[in-house]
């Protein structure tokens, strides 16, 4: 017998079916599946599938809508704009993936909190050292950041791999700017032996998500703000830990608490203090107003 063949079953078993019927029908023929993970995530989705048309009433209008709706964000989706992670971060799933898979303890010294990965990330970024500036001539006031890479036990990470991508002032990523020549506001660096990173920036902004596509339609229906609250990404990765991807937010931030994609965590706010010109902590001296931001983060150990 071909695997699928449910020729030993009742001759209209497939026949007819509606309902409930239907949701058992298409579940068991799931049964076989090769993989059991995979049969658990196909079904669950069909079985909540399902469960959504049956509980909305859904109308074959409202399907070939949602149908049309998802070949648009297809359409629009490139290396460069992520629609679909867009989607999903504007729905909430990518912070339920993430509380999935790294719950809070709230324990003190426990992992900093992770949050939404969005659709900015770049591959290869340029390499800088400790004190270098990001930036790299993105408009904005400047900013010093800096803190220390630390493991749960307290123990510094020396070496850990610091991602750092951001907005500038005017809300804008580099990637979103057409022929830039080179990367701005993005890099990697590398904490020093004792786990320290420092490096200069700009002060990033509060943004609109791209919102000209179909899930800004979708915003719109909902009468939904596209606004995040200003933030710097990082990716924190070093051997041994879980690779941590976060974001650091700015205090006082009038978005703090209407995050488009409902990422914010209040461990993850931190003061951006503003200065008179002057020296700087790294020695530096600067004839306008620079900001300074200070935040540790703790990596949790990669699961065994
Ligand atoms: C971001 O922070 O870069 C971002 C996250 C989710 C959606 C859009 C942008
Ligand atoms: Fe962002």
């Amino acid at each position: 017998m071909n695997p699928g063949d449910q020729s030993d079953q009742r001759p209209d078993a497939a026949r007819n079916l509606s309902g409930d019927d239907l949701t058992q029908a298409v579940l068991a023929s799931f049964d076989q599946s090769a993989s059991p993970r995979f049969r658990q995530l196909a079904q669950g989705l069909v079985r909540h599938l399902h469960a959504f048309v049956r509980e909305t009433g859904l109308t074959e209008e409202e399907w070939a809508a949602g149908i049309d709706f998802l070949m648009r964000v297809g359409h629009i989706t490139t290396e460069q704009r992520q629609e679909f992670i867009l989607l999903s971060d504007v729905l909430g799933v990518s912070m339920q993936v993430i509380g999935v898979n790294h719950p809070a303890t709230g324990a003190t010294g426990a992992a900093t909190e992770s949050t939404v990965f969005g659709p900015f990330f770049v591959q290869d970024s340029p390499p800088y050292a400790c004190g270098d500036d990001l930036a790299n001539g993105a408009p904005g006031e400047p900013c010093y950041l800096a803190g220390q890479i630390r493991s749960t036990s307290g123990a510094p990470v020396a070496g850990a791999r610091i991602e750092v991508w951001q907005a500038d002032e005017d809300g804008h990523y580099d990637v979103q700017y057409a022929d830039l020549p080179a990367a701005r506001g993005r890099g990697h660096l590398f904490a020093d032996v004792d786990g320290g990173y420092h490096f200069w920036s700009v002060l990033p902004s509060a943004y609109p998500i791209p919102d000209d596509g179909p899930v800004g339609e979708l915003l719109a229906a909902a009468r939904r703000s596209s606004m995040r609250p200003a933030h710097i990404h990082f990716m924190v990765s070093a051997t041994g830990f879980q690779t941590l991807v976060t974001h650091v937010f700015a205090e006082g931030d009038r978005y703090l608490d209407s995050d488009a994609v409902f990422g914010v965590k209040s461990s993850l706010i931190a003061p951006f203090t503003r200065h008179e010109p002057g020296l700087a902590p790294d020695g530096k001296r600067l004839d306008r107003p620079y900001y300074t931001m200070r935040y540790d983060f703790i990596l949790a150990p990669a699961a065994s």
